[in-house]
């Protein structure tokens, strides 16, 4: 292990511009954070506050342990979507309960009466994964209408693996509980159905397969919501309620009391002995680049996040276009793969020798990915690019290890595959402000379509209109532009969240903790290695 000497000079004018324009992007972060906060039009608020009950985020808060973190999971899903906005009808995120790292899941009735749509649906099933995958009890807080109706036929059908995941948690020994604090009618109504652990509130909850109104339609049978599913009923007569609590806040004192009774996992989460990083995180806003087209040594990065700054290179002088070495998080080792420029045939060979490595010392990895592809050329063909890079793409698809990746600037191309994006499924992605995801760059797209279009044009003896062409190229950047951004991808849930790069190491701290949370062993065995 050996420190990272950082060559940074924050006097330096390009240093103190990047800096500048990484501020503009946290700006804008915390403008949509803010946005992600809304939790209803002032009148349901208002109406939830008189009746003396808690807002969502206020479950939230009362629930956790006093001096516990909350790492909020997909509060930008939704965002620029057609639906309930930002975040969608739900707050989730990953804190400790007595003690125990949980998943906590709470509806937002005061929008919508906490109806879901389309962004809050994929919401749900992404933090489902994130329970089962590093073995987090569940606990939902739960006020829905259940599906948003005019939209239900992008949810019926997808929305069932919702309570197929709270069933194979339980298989699993993954309990869930639910604290029904409202109305949870029809597919509502098989959350608390399914769950291990039930706490209805007295008067609030409700829960039935159909209200009254449409039980008089269905039977012509006359009854009320709080015969027909009140906590009540269910606590003493059909016994889908376990708990009653007298109040809100008795009903998040029993769900604690359940979780401080639940068995320890095997996982450790003992706090270790731990060196805090010798470099600033605040200095990352000026290390990181604010254009992704500008290239900055990873390492910097690296120094700012791991635990003494200590990172053991591997293979230093081989490949340098990727960075992979071992260095340690919150006590936990952990391997980590960087790109430091384009991904050539070395860096490719690099980064699958180094993943199989990892896999044998069972160390989980970290991928930190600026990447603007492999590279092209004559050249690079007859050297086999393709190959090498399938490589580093088996190794990954392959490994079994638990992977967190973060992109740190650039992600296109296959070079979002090789380093672990979403379709690897690494157990947590995060991004930074400023990053892109996407084919390619915006240019190089509009420019590859003008020239298919110039030659499409010569093919059929056309004239090709250069203006027109012009035209539509600018479009095309504008639109690729629009769909590659952080908030973009984290609204169609491409991410976990886009983060404050100087919370970075925050981040991965809970995270390599919950991956602790579950026992792993490397791969075996990989696919066929074309050599
Ligand atoms: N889909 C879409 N929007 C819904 C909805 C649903 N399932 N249920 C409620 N809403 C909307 C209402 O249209 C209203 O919208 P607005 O704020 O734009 O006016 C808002 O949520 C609040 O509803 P409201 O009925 O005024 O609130 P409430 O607190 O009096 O009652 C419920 C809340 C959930 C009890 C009630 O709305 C209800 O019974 N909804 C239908 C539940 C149902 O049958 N779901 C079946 C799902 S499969």
């Amino acid at each position: 292990m050996s420190v990272f000497q950082s060559k940074i000079n924050r006097n330096s004018e390009s240093y103190q511009r990047n800096l500048a324009l990484m501020k503009e992007k946290i700006v804008e972060l915390e403008a949509k954070q803010k946005e992600a906060l809304f939790q209803g039009e002032e009148k349901y608020l208002a109406r939830t506050k008189r009746a003396g009950r808690l807002l969502a985020r206020e479950r939230i808060e009362m629930l956790l342990d006093v001096d516990s973190p909350f790492m909020e999971m997909c509060p930008f899903a939704g965002w620029g979507m057609d639906g309930f906005g930002t975040g969608g009808t739900v707050v989730a995120g990953i804190g400790f309960v007595s003690g125990r790292m949980c998943m906590l899941n709470s509806n937002v009735g005061t929008i919508k009466g906490g109806a879901i749509d389309y962004a809050t649906l994929q919401k749900g099933l992404r933090i489902g994964e994130i329970a089962t995958e590093n073995r987090l009890p569940m606990i939902n807080m739960v006020e829905s209408a259940g599906a948003n109706l005019p939209d239900q036929a992008k949810i019926f059908n997808y929305g069932g693996a919702n309570f197929r995941g709270i069933t194979q948690r339980s298989q699993l020994g993954i309990p869930t509980i639910s604290i029904v604090f409202g109305s949870s009618t029809a597919g509502g109504a098989y959350i608390p159905g399914m769950s291990d652990y039930v706490i209805m509130v007295k008067n609030e909850a409700k829960v039935f397969l159909a209200g009254p109104p449409l039980v008089k339609m269905a039977t012509n049978e006359v009854t009320d919501e709080e015969s027909l599913g009140g906590a009540k009923m269910h606590s003493t007569i059909s016994g889908v309620s376990d708990y009653m609590a007298e109040d809100e806040m008795d009903g998040i004192r029993l769900a604690r009391e359940i979780v401080s009774n639940l068995k320890a996992e095997i996982g450790n989460q003992n706090a270790k002995e731990v060196e805090e990083p010798i470099y600033s995180t605040e200095e990352i806003l000026g290390v990181v680049s604010a254009d992704v087209r500008i290239p900055f040594d990873q390492r910097e990065l690296i120094t700012r996040i791991v635990d003494g700054s200590q990172l053991s290179e591997f293979k230093l002088a081989f490949g340098s276009t990727l960075i992979t070495g071992y260095a340690k998080i919150n006590g936990y080792q952990i391997g980590i793969l960087a790109n430091n420029g384009v991904l050539f045939p070395d860096a490719a060979n690099k980064g699958a020798h180094f993943i199989q490595l990892c896999n044998q010392n069972n160390t989980p990895l970290l991928f930190l990915q600026n990447i603007t592809g492999f590279m092209v050329g004559k050249k690079y063909e007859e050297e086999g690019i393709i190959k090498h890079g399938a490589k580093l793409i088996n190794a990954v698809s392959n490994s079994t290890v638990p992977a967190i990746t973060i992109i740190t600037g650039a992600s296109y191309g296959a070079g979002n595959y090789a380093m672990c994006g979403r379709a690897y499924k690494p157990r947590f992605l995060f991004t930074y402000p400023q990053s892109k995801i996407a084919v390619m760059g915006p240019d190089q797209l509009a420019g590859v379509m003008q020239t298919i279009g110039r030659q499409a044009a010569e093919k059929s003896g056309i004239t090709y209109d250069e203006e027109q062409g012009k035209a539509m190229s600018a479009y095309m950047v504008k639109e690729a532009d629009k769909q590659s951004n952080a908030w973009y991808a984290s609204g169609q849930l491409w991410d976990d969240g886009v983060i404050d790069p100087r919370e970075t190491r925050n981040y991965l701290k809970l995270c390599m903790t919950a991956i602790h949370n579950t026992s792993f062993e490397g791969a075996k065995g990989f696919g066929v290695f074309r050599m």
